[in-house]
């Protein structure tokens, strides 16, 4: 007998789309306390460069088992997420940054079974594996640029960005390339040029390809289903570029490459980048991973759109105004903290990187650089905002740049030389031990460790209290269980202070002072805080430079002394 009601499914079953939906939004989203947070806001991220980080089978370049090796060091560090740049196959003229496959390992790297081995060493220690994705440009070497440029009818041509020359011979327009010279490289079988806004040998993937955006998606969704828990993002305001192809303006002057400085107005920074990033977001949201970017901005409006206008977009875009104060100039830092804190997003906070001078010689002054990085180090770590800190930077590693022009590897350096030496100063091994080359390869490595490598070592500031390495870990280790740390408001203290950083991380009635000695003379600093509403607060030292002291609500601080204290 036909029953209505069998028509209508139970009502579990009803309510299985709904259920199911609820609990992949909650496991999207799901928050690690109660505030809401998600896993990589209590996280702290560590940049590997794995040519320089540990070498398993001395051939003088570091590898993946050599980083599985390390995996005990980085947890005891307290690091919970390693950033690896990358590792993909590529020809290594951009050292990784040309990528041939996106789907597999470089044979000096390892393999795809040695990555696997190396996310299960991290989940036993609860470190997760972050991948560097490339999707402005691929190697010339990729399958997909072969397929490109053997004709005008390839099915790969409309990948990338093939134009005519204006005139025989003359590229499309004005745009240089970062890296030096024309934008464009001519073809000359095909008789067209392609557009890189990197290296010739770094085409440009063509993101208005539908067919791109897919393979890309698809790229991210096969690393997520193999253990990755989220990307750092290259170059991505460089996207996309204007398909009228505009000259850019021309400002004075040259730059290191000898080049005529202009305006990236016509190739950078285009509204469409948002659209791609908010579905990159969407893939990572399927796997609660993260996505952080290589986000140089000028402002704070530009890095706030980086987030994007409903959090849809990259959740840690980087803050790398920050790295642009390159002097202990409390005033400068506060500046550009406010601004950074009333951002819509969390604050990513990174002092050093595979691009930029190591921060022990930024803001060493060459005599103080061991206070200094210890300083650094107390005072980015302890700031409202994940920490991004970089390989070597916790031993302060220095650059060591070339001398002499033929020893450079990085090509920048070699055309832009002596100006531009390269980054090979920033990229050098890691330092172990005082064994020779640092410990880091029985055989020469790929480049030179630089003298220091004798004191600044693992093995050697381990066993130092007063170390920087154990500096590093001590703050972490605070940062970690300190609910004021993790969670906590910042609140800007002594404003006027020239010489003293100093500022209250606070959260339900708990708070951490940090005091900061910018200045090469001793400082006191008295603190009211009845505003913050700690009437009559005395501080309780929890991590101090030697000669650092509180009393009641006064800090005494030596040259360059730091002071993290709990208020009571
Ligand atoms: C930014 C990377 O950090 C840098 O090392 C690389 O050369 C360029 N993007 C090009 O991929």
């Amino acid at each position: 007998m036909f029953n209505r009601s069998s028509l209508v499914p139970p009502l579990f079953l009803r309510l299985l789309p709904i259920l199911l939906c609820s609990l992949f939004t909650v496991a999207q989203t799901k928050p690690v306390d109660a505030a809401g947070h998600q896993w990589w806001q209590h996280a702290v991220f560590y940049e590997i460069y794995p040519r320089s980080f540990a070498d398993s089978n001395n051939d003088g370049v570091g590898d993946l088992n050599g980083i599985s090796s390390k995996m005990s060091y980085l947890h005891e560090l307290g690091v919970d997420a390693i950033w690896i740049t990358p590792c993909y196959p590529s020809p290594q003229v951009d050292f990784g940054y040309d990528v041939s496959d996106y789907l597999n390992i470089d044979p000096m790297y390892g393999n795809l079974a040695d990555f696997d081995h190396m996310v299960g060493d991290g989940k036993k220690r609860h470190i997760r594996i972050i991948m560097d994705f490339v999707p402005n440009h691929t190697s010339d070497q990729h399958p997909w640029f072969l397929d490109s440029k053997s004709s005008r009818t390839a099915a790969h041509r409309d990948w990338y960005i093939w134009r005519d020359g204006k005139a025989p011979g003359q590229p499309p327009n004005n745009w240089i390339s970062i890296f030096g010279g024309s934008a464009w490289t001519l073809d000359q079988p095909t008789n067209q040029f392609y557009y890189h806004f990197f290296y010739a040998q770094q085409p440009d993937l063509n993101w208005r390809n539908p067919a791109v955006e897919t393979a890309m998606l698809d790229t991210t969704r096969w690393w997520y289903k193999r253990g990755v828990s989220g990307f750092r993002l290259d170059a991505v305001d460089t996207l996309f570029e204007d398909p009228g192809l505009q000259d850019n303006p021309v400002l004075p002057g040259t730059n290191k490459q000898g080049d005529r400085n202009m305006k990236f107005q016509y190739n950078t920074n285009f509204p469409e980048v948002h659209q791609e990033l908010q579905k990159l977001r969407k893939v990572a949201d399927e796997s609660d991973a993260v996505l952080i970017g290589e986000t140089w901005t000028s402002n704070v409006a530009e890095l706030d759109r980086y987030y994007g206008q409903n959090g849809d977009e990259l959740q840690m875009p980087m803050d790398f105004m920050f790295t642009t104060v390159n002097k202990l100039s409390p005033a400068d830092f506060r500046r550009q903290i406010a601004a950074v804190d009333s951002a819509h997003g969390w604050p990513v906070f990174v002092i050093g990187n595979h691009d930029l001078v190591r921060s022990y010689n930024r803001y060493g002054d060459g005599k103080n650089n061991d206070a200094i990085a210890k300083l650094m180090g107390a005072f980015y770590l302890t700031l409202r905002g994940t920490p991004i800190m970089y390989y070597g930077e916790e031993i302060g590693m220095e650059n060591n740049d070339p001398t002499r022009k033929e020893d450079v590897k990085d090509p920048i350096g070699r055309t832009g030389w002596p100006a531009e030496k390269g980054r090979d100063g920033e990229r050098t091994p890691m330092q172990w031990d005082a064994a020779p080359n640092a410990g880091f390869s029985k055989r020469d490595p790929w480049l030179p460790v630089p003298p220091s490598y004798k004191t600044h070592n693992v093995e050697t500031e381990s066993k130092d209290p007063n170390s920087i390495l154990n500096l590093y870990k001590n703050v972490l280790a605070l940062r970690h269980t300190n609910e004021a740390l993790l969670e906590g408001s910042y609140a800007a203290l002594n404003e006027d202070d020239p010489n003293v950083m100093s500022y209250l991380r606070s959260y339900r009635g708990k708070a951490v002072l940090v005091a900061l000695n910018m200045s090469a003379t001793p400082q006191k600093a008295t603190f009211n805080l009845s505003q913050q509403g700690f009437a009559r607060a005395t501080l309780k030292p929890l991590i101090a430079s030697p000669e650092a002291s509180a009393k009641g609500s006064e800090v005494t601080l030596e040259p360059f002394g730091l002071l993290i204290a709990e208020v009571k």
